[in-house]
């Protein structure tokens, strides 16, 4: 066989900012840093090296929401950060706009990569789009077709935008088949947040966070709410309370609290209350490792969260889903995922704890190679384009 001058070949540099913004941002963007780290290590692929920025637009910014992420997932340290802080939707979105523009017109990328739904995602797509560079957007598809809640605009905007639409599951290509985008847009490259759950699952047991909480396994239920729609409503988050702390009499209630659920409870006056349940275990923001090793052994989940509910139906943990709809539907044909309201919450735990749940299948393409194929997209539409 002739042997490949590597040397000689031509070399092509492509150039990624990948987008950063909020706590699930960093589990999507972690397996693209690997896959990409892969791809440059391998001296065949020395004709198409890849050289990416990290731009962390500063929208979680305390250190359980952000830094602990970076250390869990082997993350590097962001090139840039923008520190954009929380504030309103519209100046939420505008401060990081105005400082990604200032990123991109100094770095000029060939692409911006974003992931998820977020408004970081939604701001630097728009920013991209204007100066006519590239976005991929990783997590394409995704529809609750609910536009109260900001994600699906975010969505809808992004992938509106976005040049290479990369999806997670069948149901995303068809809602975006639906929305007029060109199919030869849209690569199904499997659900990535998976990769990240599959790299890290050895450690994550290693964690021992069962014993350091005192739970026995299949005896306590792991809970987190952060929506506005189940935590910004006084009469919601009081009714939410009282199931979760008459539940807390019968076993094990973790509850790790999201910032913005936390000033809820303290401003509507529940808090000090709800911290009186002795069975009812509160938490601070919790790192990625001890959550996965929580929710591998715990009886059930209870959630508003979208990456719980993928990473319920990969570990077969039933899981309530405290929303009217969602738009990961994947979870509940194949996975082990219900929705749940206030008014069927108690009859659906009762269910779960008298062992009725469906059985799962693990979707296709979530098999932990979700980052490398993204790449490898990302090189063939470089390539064709
Ligand atoms: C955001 C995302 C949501 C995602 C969630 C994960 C949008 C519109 N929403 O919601 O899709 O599921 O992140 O956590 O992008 N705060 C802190 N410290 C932080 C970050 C936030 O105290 O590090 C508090 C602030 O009071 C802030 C509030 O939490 O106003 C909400 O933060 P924000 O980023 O606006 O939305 P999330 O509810 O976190």
């Amino acid at each position: 066989m002739p042997e490949t001058n590597y040397k000689d070949a031509k070399q092509q540099r492509m150039k990624l900012i990948l987008v950063a913004g909020a706590r699930p941002n960093f589990m999507k963007i972690a397996p693209l840093v690997r896959a990409i780290n892969r791809h440059n290590e391998r001296l065949e692929n020395i004709a198409t090296s890849i050289e990416f920025l990290l731009v962390h637009t500063g929208q979680h910014y305390d250190i359980e929401m952000s830094e602990v992420f970076f250390r869990d997932l082997g993350l590097p340290k962001p090139d840039i950060n923008l520190e954009v802080g929380s504030g309103s939707h519209a100046a939420q979105t505008a401060k990081i706009m105005v400082g990604f523009e200032e990123v991109c017109a100094a770095e000029k990328p060939d692409w911006v990569v974003v992931v998820g739904d977020v408004n970081s995602t939604m701001a630097c797509t728009i920013v991209a789009a204007k100066l006519g560079i590239k976005v991929a957007h990783v997590e394409a598809g995704l529809r609750s077709f609910d536009r109260s809640m900001p994600e699906e605009i975010n969505r809808l905007v992004t992938d509106a935008l976005a040049d290479l639409l990369l999806t997670p599951s069948p149901d995303a290509d068809e809602n975006l088949i639906k929305e007029g985008i060109p199919k030869e847009k849209i690569k199904r490259v499997g659900n990535v947040m998976i990769d990240t759950l599959i790299d890290n699952l050895d450690q994550a047991r290693q964690a021992l966070a069962t014993e350091r909480f005192g739970l026995k396994e299949r005896k306590y239920v792991f809970v987190t709410l952060h929506r506005p729609s189940n935590v910004d409503n006084e009469k919601s988050l009081t009714s939410i309370m009282g199931i979760l702390s008459d539940l807390s009499k019968r076993m094990d209630v973790v509850f790790p609290v999201h910032p913005r659920t936390r000033k809820q409870m303290v401003d509507f006056g529940i808090w000090e209350k709800a911290k009186q349940s002795p069975r009812l275990i509160f938490n601070d923001p919790m790192n990625y490792l001890d959550t996965i090793c929580l929710v591998e052994k715990a009886r059930f989940v209870i959630t508003d969260s979208g990456g719980l509910q993928e990473e319920t139906t990969y570990l077969g943990i039933p899981c309530l889903t405290v929303r009217p709809n969602t738009e990961r539907p994947i979870t509940i044909s194949h996975g082990t995922n219900q929705l749940t309201s206030l008014e069927t919450i108690k009859s659906d735990i009762e269910n779960v704890l008298n062992g009725y749940h469906r059985q799962c299948r693990i979707p296709d393409l979530w098999d932990g190679n979700a980052g490398k194929r993204i790449i490898s997209e990302l090189i063939k539409f470089q390539a064709n384009n």
